[in-house]
């Protein structure tokens, strides 16, 4: 297999570096802790990281409003650090895959600082302004999408909050400027991007309101009350992809693009990928699913539908912005095995989140404790995202800071770690096992997909097929077993409830992969 092509055969690991080690004590993970846990996420069998942002930044939406994007904030650590990072990543196997956040500055950067200061000055066309509000975009954080600034009066656009202007992607200086850091990054030896948001990048021209669209939350969310036809999802979008694309087949590295989707599901994903746009774009369905086959198979359906043939799938059980799956979709570690299953051998890619491999579940933080703007704006009725964002749990004590952790640790701690995994029936086998399973299983690797395989009302199944051989996975997903007739002469190659006979039930909520 081509080292070109590790982004198909591998699976991603997403860190949020605030919360995997800090080194220094104060409470905030850095890249120098996140160094001294290689030997897990190497263990673990990964084929990269992906670190969400480490550069310089206020961080009024933790990391996502950058302030310089070719250097590290001094809470995580410094330059040197990055580049011993990624040597050391290097030497054991591993990619590295930064976050881009480039549909937005903060307000902090020096470009928008020059852009701000008066009307005439050379960047002040790279932030979208205008002299009255002209349109009734909303923010995806809640409130009104323009800011009046004191400097000139003007407004300016930010799709998140005030604090995160708009870059405008229809000057070609800033495009070229985006496009020089990721050369930057690139010559560092960084392998790839994800790309926060890149659907917003481009804006229709004469900003025009978006239609009307009734939804239930409109009133408290102005932003689910709109079809978000003119500030997103740009028909010019792919010319920008394919720039973006260029740069990166310069260096053989990867695109990763995560879209903000109408109907906050994030599924436009498969419009932009392709050869000349990105390598592959999030599809969130299986985030907005419920645990039941039926609705999974529609989630996972609907992206293996929407693909292109040069598009390639990708899988996602949680990330920094969604409830962990283990509490979305409660049923325990058995459960979250099977989900596991799921994510690490159907087609695609899958990105993993930290923690989700000893069945993390998500903080049950209060009031005091919300620290993300838009759960502080909308608390109780959306508790924010730091629930998905508690520290890492190393041992029985935590073992992830030596200070006070910038989040509790959740209460499980004690029993839920990662020295607790001894137990070959822990959440982290199943994980080390189809992820060694998948590297040394042609099938499982490029195999063509039959799908599905039962017509059991309570049973996902599906097959990969090569040439030389067979593989197929049923996920049982109700709490009681099931009986899926198994075929003469095959093996169990994993079972989640360590099932070693084809011809067993399957065990409530089992996952198991056999060789036909
Ligand atoms: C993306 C990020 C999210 C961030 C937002 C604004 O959706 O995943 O964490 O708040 O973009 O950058």
């Amino acid at each position: 297999m081509s080292d070109a092509a590790w982004w198909r055969t591998g699976a991603v690991y997403q860190i949020y570096p605030r919360s995997f080690q800090d080194s220094t004590g104060n409470g905030i993970g850095d890249l120098p802790g996140l160094r001294s846990r290689l030997d897990w996420v190497e263990q673990l069998g990964v084929s990269a990281v992906w670190l969400s942002p480490v550069h310089p930044s206020p961080q009024a939406d933790f990391g996502y409003d950058v302030a310089d994007y070719c250097d590290v904030d001094p809470i995580f650590g410094s330059l040197a650090d990055m580049d011993q990072l990624i040597h050391d990543c290097h030497a054991r196997g591993l990619k590295v895959v930064l976050d881009g956040v480039f549909n937005h500055t903060s307000d902090q950067h020096a470009w928008f600082t020059a852009s701000r200061a008066d009307k005439t000055n050379a960047k002040r066309d790279w932030y979208i302004w205008r002299d009255t509000v002209p349109n009734n975009w909303k923010s995806t954080f809640g409130g009104t999408a323009w800011t009046q600034d004191p400097a000139t009066g003007s407004y300016y656009l930010h799709s998140f909050l005030p604090a995160q202007p708009d870059l405008n992607w229809r000057n070609p200086d800033v495009v070229d400027a985006v496009l020089d850091v990721l050369r930057f990054w690139f010559e560092r030896g960084v392998d790839g991007f994800r790309l926060d948001v890149f659907n917003s990048y481009l804006k229709h021209p004469d900003l025009p309101s978006n239609p009307r669209r009734w939804h239930p939350g409109a009133l408290a969310y102005g932003y689910v009350g709109q079809h978000h036809i003119h500030d997103r999802d740009q028909s010019d979008l792919p010319e920008v992809l394919g720039r973006m694309r260029a740069v990166a087949d310069e260096f053989g590295a990867v695109l990763i693009g995560e879209t903000l989707d109408e109907k906050f599901r994030y599924d436009r994903a498969a419009d932009f990928v392709g050869d000349d746009q990105l390598h592959m774009a999030f599809h969130f369905a299986l985030l907005h699913s419920r645990w039941t086959a039926k609705k999974l198979a529609t989630a996972i359906r609907s992206q293996l539908n929407a693909l292109p043939k040069d598009g390639w799938p990708t899988w996602v059980l949680s990330n920094h912005d969604f409830q962990r799956h283990p509490t979305r979709w409660g049923g325990g570690d058995e459960r979250a095995k099977a989900a596991a299953v799921i994510a690490l051998t159907l087609p695609g890619t899958p990105f993993l989140y930290y923690g989700e491999e000893l069945g993390m579940v998500e903080g049950r933080l209060k009031r005091a404790d919300i620290v993300d703007p838009p759960g502080i704006r909308f608390w109780p009725v959306f508790k924010g995202r730091d629930g998905a964002r508690t520290p890492m749990q190393w041992t029985s004590e935590g073992a992830f800071t030596t200070g006070i952790p910038w989040l509790p640790l959740n209460p499980d701690t004690p029993w839920r770690h990662a020295e607790a995994t001894a137990n070959p029936l822990s959440i982290v086998h199943t994980y080390r096992a189809l992820l060694a399973l998948r590297r040394n299983n042609e099938a499982l690797r490029s195999g063509a997909t039959i799908w599905p395989d039962t017509d059991h009302a309570d049973v996902l199944s599906w097959q990969r097929v090569v040439a030389s051989e067979r593989v197929r996975v049923l996920v049982n997903t109700v709490d009681r077993s099931v009986l899926v007739p198994g075929e003469a002469g095959t093996q169990v190659l994993w079972s989640t409830a360590a099932v070693t006979d084809v011809r067993e039930p399957l065990a409530p909520n089992e996952g198991r992969v056999v060789r036909v």
